[in-house]
């Protein structure tokens, strides 16, 4: 069964049958100063579920951003490949992808409006209906009001909320978010993963998201994937079977910690092995 994307009830659970990402023994190699490869990803295999939710976890450098570009046709895999529907992608996918930065990526110089209409720019959409859906996406991420301060008048949070509304405002059904809220106080995090979430609930897009908070981790997602240190490898997938819709208040409940906590303990010994490795 197909679910309907704009179902009221939001994102449904979802089977196999219905994966929209396919990852096939994807390998990504860089060239290193000495003129040798050293491997960031190796022989990862992973299916993405049709509006799931997706964390990586891992120690840095252990090649999850590689995976997301991989995915978004950024970079060229040295062997694998990476399907989408049922296109192999050899290149960048901006109609079917889009991605949100740890470091926002907003243009000074533009106001939010004009950073979100960026996306529309790129795609050839005329003026008048690029002005409308970037107003609809800032009102879509609470900024309806905002739209034209710049971004040294914005927040953290604000910024990070255009960059959202940026990402969306194409109507790309497969989101990249890597460590979205890494430049973000807790508190700012805190609410701001909640509201993220209630937005994405309501849209049904298929994520994949990066992040190093296993709080963020567990609270957002339908499944956690903890990676090895580089090369990047499945060390263990985490079904996350808290029910949606889900609110702050799940964080304290017993589940919820147990499943935190095995997380840690995972990347706590990878990250131990990763601090050794050159
Ligand atoms: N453009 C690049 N050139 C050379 N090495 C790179 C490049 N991008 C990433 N790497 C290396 O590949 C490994 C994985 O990087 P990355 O995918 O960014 O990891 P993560 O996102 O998990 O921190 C790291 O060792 C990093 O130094
Ligand atoms: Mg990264």
């Amino acid at each position: 069964m197909l679910k309907n994307e704009n179902s009221p009830e939001g994102r449904q659970p979802t089977t196999e049958s219905e994966a929209r990402i396919f990852v096939e023994d994807l390998e990504v190699a860089y060239a290193t100063p000495s003129g040798s490869r050293v491997h960031a990803v190796v022989d990862f295999s992973l299916d993405i579920r049709r509006g799931e939710f997706l964390t990586l976890i891992g120690p840095s450098g252990c090649g999850k951003t590689s995976i997301l570009k991989a995915v978004g046709g950024l970079i060229t895999p040295d062997g694998g490949d990476v399907r989408i529907g049922d296109t192999i992608v050899t290149g960048p996918v901006p109609d079917q992808v889009a991605y949100v930065f740890q470091d926002f990526a907003l243009f000074p110089w533009r106001t939010a409006l004009g950073n979100v209409e960026v996306a529309l720019e790129l795609k050839k959409v005329p003026k008048a209906e690029r002005r409308e859906r970037a107003r609809e996406a800032l009102a879509t991420v609470g900024l309806a009001d905002a739209a034209d301060r710049h971004p040294h008048e914005l927040s953290g949070g604000m910024k990070q909320r255009v960059a959202v509304a940026r990402a969306l405002v194409s109507n790309c059904d497969v989101l990249l978010l890597d460590e979205p809220f890494g430049a973000l106080d807790e508190q700012t995090r805190l609410v701001l993963g909640t509201e993220l979430l209630r937005i994405l609930e309501s849209l049904g897009k298929t994520i994949i998201f990066v992040t190093h908070n296993l709080q963020e981790a567990v609270y957002l997602s339908d499944r956690v994937v903890a990676m090895s240190a580089r090369p990047a490898r499945i060390k263990e997938i985490i079904e996350v079977d808290i029910p949606r819709p889900r609110s702050p208040d799940i964080m304290v409940s017993e589940a919820f910690t147990e499943i935190q906590r095995h997380l840690f303990s995972l990347l706590y010994e990878e990250s131990a092995l990763a601090m050794n490795q050159p």
